[in-house]
């Protein structure tokens, strides 16, 4: 095993700051990220303009199989905390229905996201999205996805699934080779033929969009069978593809077996950007059409293209037809586009869920003891935040803006007030500079390959001045803060704000 392949992982996840020419390879989700207490109240407290549609983001950490190695919020499945979860996600959605905010929204979209939902019994998905329908306004065509395993999906869930709207699925595969499931610690869930069998079964259940999730950088993972696994992903009846970077967690078993040496090392870091060369060169040679630079979709169908569903060249010399796909003319992607290209409204629901409302990002208790209690003593469980003025929205437009690969000027302007070329020109000019941006009338657009390569460069050059160089806010970091703060109480005058 060499000293590259080895360390490439554990070096480069507890890394949250590289400034160009290194990668950057902390995944930007939220910003922004300078996050202190909040309360409900005071995400409340002052009433901006409300807008009239939104999203939801739920959070079920359970799973029926906990892999080793998984960075995810999340419980093996225990009958009793399920059900008490549950009660207290009731209790969550009906104190925000009856903030006029949320009363008076339309939800063009929503996920429940995990851990695994799926591993909520047919009955208990049934009873949660009736009750959130019958709380909240859908719209008719609001677009809602599902995670889940090859495991957690059978017919009577799909039914439930199908009858309550949800119309995408992004199914956890990574991987159709037995042995590297074994290395991740997921072979007791499934194998790569469990994996077929059901997308296969999905797709005949008449699920409108199949997403499947890929890791690079598994133990044992090779060129080859990486290009097997896009191969067989491109024969599937899968809709859209996610890819992830498989991050080793310091500790875990996955960690030690390296170590030792009982695994196969993780392909090292030249190995794994020639796997995303592949990957997008392959899917795109086909038609695929980019959502971001890990995101995909099948290629154009005349019904999309009727239906006014947009796409625009990702390479403007036109030496490729590539192309991707403008998220917002396409109500199945209408989650991406709310959370990522309009940075809308989203209404976390859920223990550690992250959201976005009235101008506050906010997250969620992550203790789930603590998230029951206070949802069943009718308080909202907002814990974090930060309040994002006229500047920070600014800014957040194009932090998360631009990782769907373009930002529309119009929109922006219309938006903002503001052209985003003439607001952050050094900063465009600089990136325009480096090859990482190109700049024309209609939009700002990453650059394919170099810009696609530091796309979270890229990103976090439109941090303002009080987020520049911090970390991604997560639950664990919440818990430090809240810790901190706890041990503080009364002595260094923090505040501990009671919700
Ligand atoms: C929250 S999981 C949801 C799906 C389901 N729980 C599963 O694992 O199949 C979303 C995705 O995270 C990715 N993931 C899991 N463990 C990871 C790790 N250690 N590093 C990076 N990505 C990971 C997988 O691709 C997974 O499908
Ligand atoms: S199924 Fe997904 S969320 Fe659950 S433990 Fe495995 S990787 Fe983590």
């Amino acid at each position: 095993m060499t000293q590259e392949s080895i360390t490439r992982n554990f070096l480069d996840t507890p890394s949250f700051w590289r400034d160009y020419p290194e990668r950057d390879i902390e995944f930007v989700r939220w910003y922004p990220c300078d996050v202190k207490p909040l309360s409900a109240e005071q995400i409340y407290a002052t009433r901006e303009k409300f807008p009239k549609t939104t999203s939801f983001y739920v959070h079920i950490p359970f799973c029926n199989q906990v892999c080793t190695s998984c960075p995810y919020n999340k419980f093996s499945t225990r009958n009793t905390l399920v059900q008490r979860y549950i009660q207290a996600l009731k209790n969550e959605i009906d104190l925000y229905s009856q903030l006029p905010h949320v009363r008076d929204t339309v939800f063009t979209s929503g996920y429940f996201g995990g851990g695994t939902p799926t591993t909520l019994r047919a009955e208990e998905l049934d009873d949660l999205l009736g009750f959130m329908k019958q709380r909240l306004n859908f719209s008719p065509d609001c677009s809602i996805t599902i995670e889940s395993t090859p495991i957690d999906v059978d017919q009577q869930k799909l039914d439930v699934l199908l009858k309550h709207g949800v119309n995408r699925m992004s199914l956890g595969v990574q991987t159709f080779h037995d042995p590297l499931l074994r290395y991740l610690g997921r072979a007791r869930a499934h194998t790569g033929e469990s994996a077929t069998k059901t997308i296969e079964l999905i797709d005949r259940s008449g699920l409108e969009n199949l997403c499947i999730d890929y890791m690079i950088g598994i133990p044992g993972q090779t060129a080859d069978l990486w290009a097997q696994d896009i191969r067989t992903l491109m024969d599937l009846p899968v809709t859209s593809f996610s890819v992830y970077n498989y991050a080793v967690m310091p500790g875990s078993e996955v960690f030690f077996a390296l170590q030792s040496g009982a695994t196969p090392p993780c392909p090292s870091t030249r190995e794994a950007d020639e796997m995303y060369q592949y990957l997008h060169t392959t899917l795109m040679d086909a038609g695929y059409l980019a959502l971001t630079y890990n995101d995909f979709i099948e290629p154009m169908k005349p019904e999309w293209e009727a239906a006014g569903v947009k796409t625009y060249p990702v390479l403007k010399d036109g030496s490729k037809p590539y192309r991707g796909l403008e998220t917002d003319t396409f109500y199945l992607t209408d989650h991406l586009s709310q959370i990522w290209g309009r940075c809308g409204d989203m209404v976390a629901i859920g223990s550690g869920a992250y959201g976005y409302l009235n101008n506050h990002m906010y997250l969620n208790e992550p203790d789930i003891e603590s998230y029951i209690s206070r949802c069943n003593e009718g308080r909202l469980p907002v814990v974090m935040g930060a309040y994002t003025d006229e500047h920070e929205q600014r800014c957040r437009s194009l932090v998360l803006g631009l990782k769907l690969l373009r930002v529309k000027r119009s929109v922006y302007r219309e938006r903002h007030g503001v052209d985003p070329y003439e607001y952050f020109k050094d900063k465009v000019d600089d990136l325009v500079a480096k090859g990482l941006l190109e700049v024309d009338d209609e939009a700002i657009q990453v650059t394919y390959p170099k810009g696609w390569y530091y796309i979270d460069n890229i990103s976090k050059s439109f941090y303002s001045d009080a987020n520049y160089r911090l970390p991604q806010p997560t639950s664990a970091s919440t818990e430090i803060l809240k810790w901190q703060i706890d041990r503080t109480d009364g002595r260094k005058g923090l505040p501990i704000v009671q919700l």
